[in-house]
């Protein structure tokens, strides 16, 4: 039986991978390594940590003992690296953990993976490195890299080392690149679930600067789908760009949520755009489709209103992850001069 590390497992893309592996493939084991930062949750994995063919170890990417030790374990084959710091705002906010967690982790485990004779090391990387688009246009995988955030810098910094080590050690390593990601059990600092949980609370919705920067919305299944099918498929060396093919502006979810949960749009509120904000993102995913088959299923409309009934159902889990961190983080954000416009 084969095992796949997955860096990331408790967060949001990560958990709703791992649960597709161990249902899809009868014959994989699924190794989780996550350090369980503000973002990673145990409970994002309560109904797989009972799985015979799941184990969880808790531990940091950056720590080479620890990685070292973790893929000298158990006859790991694969490895699908999404352990990150992935929120735009924190990166501004405190940039050197970035480039701690997303280049230095990605370096050390890259290292250890090499060591360790690891067969394929796939690095989950985003439509964000592309930088910003105008109102027309998709990025393709030849799009050059041109990043605006830290968040995004580090994640470019990272896939330029995951190219490296392809070229110089002749390591069997693929980069996906995906668009925004909403679903269940999305920490509720991305936009669509802090609008949900905002709304739920009747609280205002902090639209960044005039609200029509245009994200291309995912389905996490949908995400997920494409990593499996890049890990089973993909040609190594190459890189996949994955998308929705759901272009939306952010005024448009926010006025979707709000009509879903029978809110009124009296509680959007402008704020002062976020630093460099990228303007338009749009992926061209024909290539995934045409090698490996792969497209999106979910429509967006469904699935906003699944994600919505989700976060009604589980309310407590919202509550337990917005925690003093997650009220310190706010007061942080929206004191660097993010007042209501
Ligand atoms: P997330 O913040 O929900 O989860 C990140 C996970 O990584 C958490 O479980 C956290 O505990 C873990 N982690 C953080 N630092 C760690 C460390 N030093 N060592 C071990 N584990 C650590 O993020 P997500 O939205 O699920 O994103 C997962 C990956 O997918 C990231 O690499 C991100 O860049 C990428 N991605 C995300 C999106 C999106 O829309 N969310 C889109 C494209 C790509
Ligand atoms: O595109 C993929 C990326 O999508 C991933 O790589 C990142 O990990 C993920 O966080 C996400 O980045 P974005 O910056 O696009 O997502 P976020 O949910 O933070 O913001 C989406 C849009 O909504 C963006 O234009 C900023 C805006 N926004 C966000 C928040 C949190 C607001 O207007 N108000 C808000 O309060």
């Amino acid at each position: 039986m084969k095992t796949v590390l997955v860096t990331g497992g408790a967060g949001f893309i990560g958990s709703n991978l791992v649960r597709l592996i161990l249902a899809e493939e009868p014959d994989t084991r699924v190794l989780t390594y996550d350090l369980l930062t503000y973002a990673g949750n145990l409970d994002n994995l309560r109904d797989c940590l009972e799985d015979p063919r799941h184990d969880f170890v808790r531990g940091d990417i950056c720590d080479r003992e620890a990685v070292t030790e973790v893929l000298g374990s158990g006859n790991i084959s694969e490895v699908i690296h999404l352990a990150a710091e992935s929120h735009v705002d924190r990166s501004i906010l405190g940039p050197q953990g970035f480039a701690e967690t997303n280049v230095l982790g990605t370096v050390v485990l890259l290292e250890a993976a090499r060591e360790a004779g690891v067969k394929r090391f796939i690095q989950v990387s985003t439509d964000e490195v592309y930088g910003s688009l105008g109102s027309a246009g998709s990025f393709s995988e030849e799009s050059p890299l041109a990043p605006s955030s830290p968040y995004s810098a580090s994640k470019a910094a990272a896939d330029h080392f995951v190219e490296a080590f392809g070229r110089t050690f002749g390591m069997e390593v693929l980069i996906t690149r995906c668009s925004n990601n909403y679903g269940p059990c999305q920490f509720p600092e991305k936009l669509i679930p802090l609008m949900i949980r905002n709304a739920m609370n009747d609280e205002p919705l902090p639209v960044y600067g005039d609200g029509l920067q245009v994200r291309d919305w995912i389905h996490v299944s949908d995400h997920s789908s494409a990593l499996l099918a890049v890990l089973r498929g993909g040609r190594p060396g190459e890189v996949y760009n994955i998308g929705g093919g759901n272009e939306r502006t952010n005024l448009e979810v926010i006025r979707s949520v709000l009509r879903l949960l029978g809110k009124p749009e009296s509680l959007i509120c402008h704020i002062d755009d976020r630093p460099g904000h990228d303007r338009r993102y749009a992926m061209d995913a024909s290539k995934i489709h045409a090698e490996l088959g792969w497209q999106a299923g979910v429509g967006f409309e469904q699935g906003l209103e699944d994600t919505i009934q989700w976060y009604m159902d589980n309310a407590g889990w919202l509550d337990s992850v917005a925690t003093g961190e997650y009220r310190d983080f706010y007061s942080a954000w929206y004191s660097g001069g993010r007042t209501t416009g």
